[in-house]
C-alpha cells in the first residue's frame, strides 16, 4: 500500500472551474478503491460546497504565515481531504484564479506559493498530522513549486507532476520571485527560471521524479513548439520520465441510469427514453419541441483552446440547416456576446446560456444528439467521455485526448462496430462544417446511428485502468 498526498487547486464537488476538478475528485477515490492510502489537499475557499463534516485538526506556520488544516472527506468515500485554511489569502469572492470581475488575482503567486509551502510541510510530516506520504502527486502550475521546494530537503517523498494544460504555466516577473522569498538556489535556467521570469510549472517539470499528462497523444504533442509553449525542449529532454495516462470519468456522477439532474434515466437497454430528455431540454431552452430534429450541444469554458471561433464561423451556415443548438459556457466576453447575438437572431434554432450550471450540463449531455468539441488543443477532455456514456455522439477535432478516445465513423469502423464519433483534422471552420454534414448523414441513417450510440455507451471509461497506471508509476519511484 502506498501513502499518496494528492494536491490540487480545485476538486469537484467542493470547487470546480474545469476538468482538473473532475479528475481531482475522482482519481483519489479510484486509488482508494485499489486499497491505497490517499489524502487530498486543497485550499479552503469560502465557496466550498460540501455536505460532509469539516473540522479542525492542526495548525502549521511557514514563512511567518499561519494556516489551519481542516479535515473533511470526499463525498461518498472514505478519502480524507485536508483544507488549507488561511482566510487572508483564500477567503475572497470569485474563483481560485480570478476575482468576481474575472480579473486574475493580484496576489495569485502568493496564494499558490503559500499553498505549496504547506503541502511541503505536510509531505515532510511537519504539520502535526502524524502521517508521511510515500508520494506527492501534484497537478498543474498551482502546485508546481512543491517538487522544487522538496528538492532542497532530504529524506523526501517521491513526486509526480501531472500536466493538465500546458497553456497555463504560472509565469511572473523576477521581482515576484524576490518578494516570495523563495530559495535562491532554485533560480537558474535548469530550475524555476524561465527567460528571466519565474515559472511555477517549471518547478514541476524540472524537479518531479515523474511527469505525466492526461493523454498519450498530448504527451507527444507537448514535445513540439506548437503545444509546448517554449517548454518543448525541456519536455523532450525529459521524455524518459514523461508519459500520458488518459483520464477516467466518475461513473457515480455521470451515469444516465442514475443521474438525478436529468428528466428521465436511461441505459443501453432503454435508449428510447433518451428522447424524453431531448424534449424537456428543448422546452427548457425555449426551442420548438421536436423529437426528430438533430439537437447539437456544447458545454465549455469559452477560451481560445476550445475552438469556439471555428463554431462561430459555422453558425451562419448551420442556422440554414435542419438542426437546433444548445450552448452552455462562460469565459471570453466577446465570444459570450457573439453567441448571445446569434441566439437573439435565431431563437428557434439556438439557445445560449452564459454561466456555469452543473445541472444544465447534465441535462444537455442527456438531451442532445450531438456534442461539439472542436478544440484547437485538448490535453484530455472529459465531455467527449461523458457524451459517449450518454449515447450522445461527439464531433471532435483530432488532437490530444480527443484523438485517443474517439473512434471516427469511417467505413471500416462502422463496419466493425467500433465507431463512436466523428473527428476532423484541420483547425478550420470548413473542416468542422464538413464534419457536421457528415454527422447529419449518419444521424439520418437511424440504424447506424443507434449502433454508434450503443458502441459509445458500452465503452469503458472508468478510472480503473488509469488509476492502475498511476499506481504502477508510484511503485516505480
Ligand atoms: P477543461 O478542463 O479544459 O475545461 P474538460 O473537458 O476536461 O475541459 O472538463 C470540463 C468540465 O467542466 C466538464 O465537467 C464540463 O461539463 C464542465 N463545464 C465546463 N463549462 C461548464 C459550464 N459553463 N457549466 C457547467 N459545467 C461546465
Ligand atoms: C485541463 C484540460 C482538459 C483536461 C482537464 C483534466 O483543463 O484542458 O483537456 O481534460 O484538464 O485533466
Amino acid at each position: 500500500m502506498k501513502k499518496i498526498l494528492f494536491a490540487s487547486s480545485e476538486i469537484h464537488p467542493f470547487i470546480k472551474t474545469g476538468g482538473l476538478a473532475d479528475v481531482a475528485g475522482s482519481l483519489p477515490k479510484a486509488l482508494a478503491e485499489l486499497s491505497q492510502d490517499v489524502r487530498v489537499i486543497l485550499p479552503n475557499y469560502p465557496s466550498l460546497k460540501t455536505t460532509e463534516d469539516v473540522h479542525f485538526i492542526s495548525s502549521v506556520r511557514v514563512n511567518n504565515q499561519q494556516a489551519n488544516i481542516l479535515e473533511t472527506r470526499l463525498p461518498d468515500s472514505q478519502v480524507r481531504v485536508w483544507l488549507v485554511d488561511c482566510p487572508e489569502l483564500f477567503d475572497t469572492d470569485g474563483n481560485p484564479y480570478v476575482d468576481a470581475q474575472g480579473n486574475p488575482w493580484e496576489n495569485i503567486a502568493d496564494r499558490f506559493t503559500f499553498f505549496s509551502r504547506i503541502i511541503v510541510e505536510v509531505a515532510m510530516n511537519r504539520a502535526h498530522l502524524d502521517w508521511q506520504p510515500d508520494v506527492v502527486h501534484c497537478n498543474d502550475w498551482q502546485t508546481g513549486l512543491v517538487p522544487a521546494l522538496l528538492s532542497i530537503e532530504s529524506n523526501t517523498p517521491a513526486t509526480v507532476f501531472t500536466i493538465h494544460n500546458m497553456a497555463y504555466q504560472g509565469i511572473f516577473p523576477e521581482s515576484t520571485f524576490a518578494n516570495l522569498n523563495l530559495p535562491r538556489q532554485l533560480w537558474h535556467p535548469d530550475g524555476i527560471e524561465f527567460h528571466d521570469m519565474l515559472s511555477f510549472i517549471k518547478g514541476g517539470l524540472a524537479y518531479a521524479n515523474r511527469i505525466t499528462t492526461v493523454s498519450p497523444t498530448y504527451a507527444l504533442e507537448i514535445q513540439t513548439p506548437e503545444f509546448g509553449y517554449g517548454l518543448e525542449g525541456l519536455l523532450s529532454h525529459k521524455y524518459n520520465i514523461l508519459s500520458g495516462i488518459i483520464n477516467g470519468m466518475d461513473l457515480d456522477q455521470w451515469n444516465p441510469e442514475t443521474d438525478r439532474a436529468i428528466s428521465e434515466p436511461y441505459s443501453i437497454e432503454t435508449l428510447e427514453h433518451k428522447v424524453i430528455n431531448k424534449t424537456s431540454l428543448q422546452a427548457r431552452s425555449s426551442l420548438p419541441v421536436n423529437k426528430s430534429v438533430p439537437l447539437f450541444g456544447l458545454i465549455s469554458r469559452l477560451v481560445e483552446q476550445k475552438g469556439i471561433d471555428l463554431l462561430l464561423d459555422c453558425l451562419n451556415e448551420m442556422v440554414e440547416m435542419p438542426l437546433q443548438l444548445v450552448l452552455l459556457g462562460s469565459g471570453d466576453k466577446s465570444v459570450e456576446k457573439k453567441l448571445m447575438n446569434f441566439a437573439r437572431l435565431y431563437p428557434k434554432k439556438i439557445s445560449v446560456t452564459i454561466g456555469y450550471d452543473e445541472a444544465l450540463a447534465h441535462q444537455i449531455e442527456a438531451g442532445i444528439d450531438i456534442f461539439l468539441m472542436p478544440s484547437r488543443f485538448e490535453p484530455c477532455g472529459l465531455n467527449q467521455l461523458y457524451s459517449q456514456r450518454y449515447g450522445t455522439i461527439p464531433i471532435v477535432r483530432e488532437t490530444g485526448g480527443l484523438a485517443d478516445t474517439i473512434e471516427d465513423a469511417l467505413p471500416k469502423s462502422l463496419a466493425n462496430n467500433t465507431a463512436t464519433g466523428v473527428s476532423f483534422k484541420e483547425a478550420s471552420a470548413g473542416a468542422l462544417l464538413e464534419a457536421i454534414k457528415r454527422t447529419l448523414l449518419l444521424y439520418n441513417d437511424k440504424k447506424t446511428w443507434k449502433k454508434m450510440q450503443k458502441t459509445a455507451m458500452s465503452k469503458d471509461f472508468s478510472w480503473k485502468n488509469s488509476a492502475a497506471q498511476y499506481l504502477e508509476l508510484y511503485e516505480q519511484i
